[in-house]
């Protein structure tokens, strides 16, 4: 049976990893700033994570939500002290799409309204309404295509405002750093009014931390770069360490209902002690702290190289915008100097998304091959 053909793929074939560097079947190292994209979080085969998920499937791997099960629980109150997103409540699915998904419903319920603000250039994944939020018609099948969706420029307040006051907007959907795009953040005035607009017309505000979150920008969530208070976060992506778990932390303005939302695999026990071991780890190992230092000080050598035109993004969620398309410096980067990065929409963003332990000999190593890279 041949594979369903959706990926254009990279001739590599990696067989093994351990913290920031992957292997294929000929022992060959790859250094891995695409962190498999922006899933690594603590490392490839963290010791601790490894031991957590090893232990936890001898025990129970899997019971369906119809049970008790302590480790959602224990999950969740890590997630809040760590985030310090106090009082919201937390549902548990397996991907960043299926995140988006329940936030967009969650928000039509509670607003009984169901058209939906999202922005340009933005991404929140391939199911139904969460596709039809993402700026790229390429991938909206006319079935997604029904939900009433309007898109916005960035930045353009004076749109949103009268968007919202039409009064039948359930929800707003914003990256605070846009992942697939291409590292486009909009002005902190803008972020911060529409979030005023949204609580003055009855609108929920979601930020999708999917890929920003769980330390990824310098802080736990982006949107705490700003002065905003989200009616709904999803989050997925670094969650798991490549361990399938997703989730939406939920305001506590939004009631719960019996059967409201719901899924079979979210919130597993494996599921759940992957994601209880990230937190610890992001804790134990200041790895927030790591964020800002390496991000400080890759930003300092990308500032060196004539050939970068701008430094997008925070944190560990950088891009560097060249004036040519990267396709062949990727090409290069990975079958030349053993190097994995990231494409983005923006054709001329190479995206950086190492897991959130990278050091600065890592840092190096890139900036060495990039200087070679560009000769050529
Ligand atoms: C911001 C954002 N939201 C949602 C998604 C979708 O996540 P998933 O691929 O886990 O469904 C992505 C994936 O790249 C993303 O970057």
């Amino acid at each position: 049976m041949p594979l369903f053909n959706v990926y254009p793929l990279y001739n590599v074939t990696p067989v093994s990893a351990k913290g920031v560097y992957v292997y294929d079947e000929n022992n060959t190292e790859y250094l891995d700033l695409y962190g498999g994209h922006a899933v690594i979080s603590i490392g490839h085969g963290h010791p601790k994570y490894v031991e957590a998920i090893t232990n936890q499937v001898h025990k129970l791997g899997f019971y369906s939500n119809a049970i008790q099960n302590p480790l959602q629980v224990e999950l969740a109150n890590k997630l809040e002290a760590l985030s310090g997103c106090k009082d919201y409540a937390l549902f548990l699915c397996s991907s960043g799409a299926e995140a988006n998904e329940n936030a967009l419903k969650l928000a039509s319920f509670k607003t009984e309204k169901s058209r939906v603000i999202a922005f340009k250039n933005g991404f929140h994944g391939r199911t139904s309404a969460a596709v039809a939020v993402t700026d790229n018609k390429n991938i909206i099948a006319p079935i997604n295509a029904q939900q009433k969706v309007t898109i916005l420029n960035l930045n353009d307040i004076e749109s949103a405002r009268r968007e919202l006051e039409k009064g039948d907007v359930c929800a707003v959907i914003v990256e605070f750093i846009q992942g697939v795009g291409g590292l486009d953040q909009a002005d902190a005035t803008f972020f911060e009014e529409l979030d005023l607009l949204c609580k003055a017309n009855s609108t929920l505000f979601i930020a999708d931390e999917v890929q920003s979150g769980y330390g990824r920008s310098g802080k736990f969530f982006a949107f705490q770069h700003y002065k905003v208070t989200p009616d709904i976060i999803s989050i997925a992506k670094g969650m798991g360490n490549g361990f399938p778990i997703g989730g939406i932390l939920i305001h506590p303005s939004i009631e719960a209902k019996f059967g409201m939302l719901g899924t079979t695999f979210g919130g597993n026990h494996l599921a759940c002690a992957a994601g209880l071991s990230v937190l610890n780890v992001i804790e134990e190992e200041h790895l927030m702290d790591n964020v800002n230092e390496m991000a400080a000080y890759f930003i300092k050598k990308a500032k060196t190289i004539p050939q970068v035109k701008q430094i997008k993004g925070k944190g560990l969620m950088l891009g560097l915008e060249f004036d040519f398309e990267v396709s062949d410096l990727r090409k290069k980067l990975i079958y030349e100097h053993r190097i994995f990065t990231g494409g983005a929409a923006n054709k001329k963003v190479l995206r950086i998304l190492p897991p959130l332990n990278v050091q600065k000999e890592h840092i190096n190593q890139f900036f060495e091959a990039l200087v070679r890279a560009l000769e050529d």
